[in-house]
């Protein structure tokens, strides 16, 4: 970083969640007194109701509400048979929760690298890390970019889709994520592309069997609360968290055509000539959850855009597998991928309202930042 540093004009926040759903409160506001009314606050009307609006958005057959995003794969990875003895592949360089949900399975999480440009696993990644005990992968769409899911399943591997950060986003042929795998899983903690006042997730799959297991193990085990036939959870998608969700959903594709234009306008805006760019994985469009950049000084870079006003945040410095509670699993493990991109990524600011001016004042921060002498 060398030359002269010269402020941008204005601050920019690394999130906006409140922005997009402010013309939505009196809606939300209805929503929630409906529930109240109704008194039906486990399951029910509304959970049934985001349930079926959810699978045919995402094109699934069947969507199921849990409790949060990490309930989701652990029951989603029993439902498809994964247990005691077997291995999970996992990317290293995705939120702690995708490998820690691995071992409340009995299965064992191992871990694989990631592609440097679209920062997802492949098919290669995966390939490297596959054991004779791999019972199935856990291909994470990483800050929303869409991992290959066809090409990682013609290993001949089942693939349970993470598609926390995914919300939105689309491929070419039309297709979406949650109902690209064998199953996928959701997260709507509040910061999520489609996020509730809370915790709350789902389960998104065409095999009915899957659906099926899904359903008891959120419910205990059991179909009817009188019999138990598996040991399962506690891990439902709250009424009033599902009526929320409903009053945001129809506006999920408009927010994602929204994220997908920002991050064309950073690209417009010639950012991509001073840091490395989020790069959408082939054949899809990405509804940019996180739009994380790569430079060999991140954290100088993150310091100089702070004191423009300009929110960053890095993602994931110290990767799952070098986590103290996967010591003994990530023993011996190399991914120098992982290791690069956990050391250089920066996310700047996205959001469904990020508009073109607030992009531009990031690009001429970060245009500033890199000029700037070092210290
Ligand atoms: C990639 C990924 N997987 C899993 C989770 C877990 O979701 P939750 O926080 O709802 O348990 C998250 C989100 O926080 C995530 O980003």
């Amino acid at each position: 970083m060398e030359g002269e540093a010269s402020l941008p004009l204005m601050a920019v926040s690394l999130f906006d969640t409140s922005t997009p759903l402010a013309p939505l409160r009196p809606e939300i506001d209805r929503a929630v007194a409906r529930v109240l009314d109704h008194k039906q606050f486990i399951l029910g009307p509304e959970v049934a109701a985001f349930e079926e609006e959810f699978a045919s958005f995402c094109g699934a057959g069947q969507a199921i509400g849990v409790a949060n995003g990490t309930d989701a794969i652990t029951i989603a990875l029993r439902a498809m048979g994964v247990g005691p003895g077997d291995d999970v592949v996992v990317p290293s360089f995705t939120f702690y929760a995708s490998a820690e949900a691995i071992p409340a399975t009995g299965a064992q999480p191992v871990f694989c690298d990631v592609d440097p440009e679209t920062m997802c696993v492949t098919a290669d990644t995966v390939r490297a890390a596959l054991t004779p005990q791999t019972k199935a992968v856990l291909a994470v769409h990483l800050f929303g970019n869409i991992a290959p899911i066809d090409e990682i399943a013609a290993l001949g591997v089942p693939v349970l889709e993470d598609a926390a950060q995914a919300a939105g986003g689309i491929l070419d042929d039309g297709r979406r994520p949650g109902a690209l795998g064998t199953a996928a899983t959701w997260s709507f903690f509040p910061s999520k592309n489609l996020g509730c006042f809370g915790d709350g997730g789902a389960i998104t799959t065409n095999d009915p069997d899957i659906a099926e297991r899904v359903r008891m193990l959120r419910f205990h085990g059991s179909h009817d609360k009188v019999t138990y036939e598996h040991v399962g959870y506690n891990s439902r998608l709250d009424a009033l968290q599902a009526a929320i969700l409903r009053v945001q959903l129809p506006h999920l594709e408009g927010w994602g055509d929204a994220r997908r234009a920002a991050g064309r306008h950073y690209e417009n805006a010639g950012l991509g000539e001073l840091v490395d760019l989020s790069v959408p994985a082939p054949g899809t469009r990405p509804a940019w959850h996180l739009y994380v950049v790569r430079h060999a000084e991140a954290d100088a870079l993150a310091a100089r855009l702070g004191e423009a006003g300009i929110g960053t945040k890095a993602y994931y410095r110290t990767p799952v597998h070098r986590q103290p509670a996967m010591r003994e699993l990530g023993a011996g493990v190399e991914l120098p991928v992982t290791d690069e991109l956990a050391a250089t990524n920066l996310a700047i600011p996205m959001s469904a309202v990020l508009d073109r001016a607030q992009a531009d004042a990031v690009v001429a921060a970060v245009r500033a930042a890199v000029a700037a002498p070092v210290g």
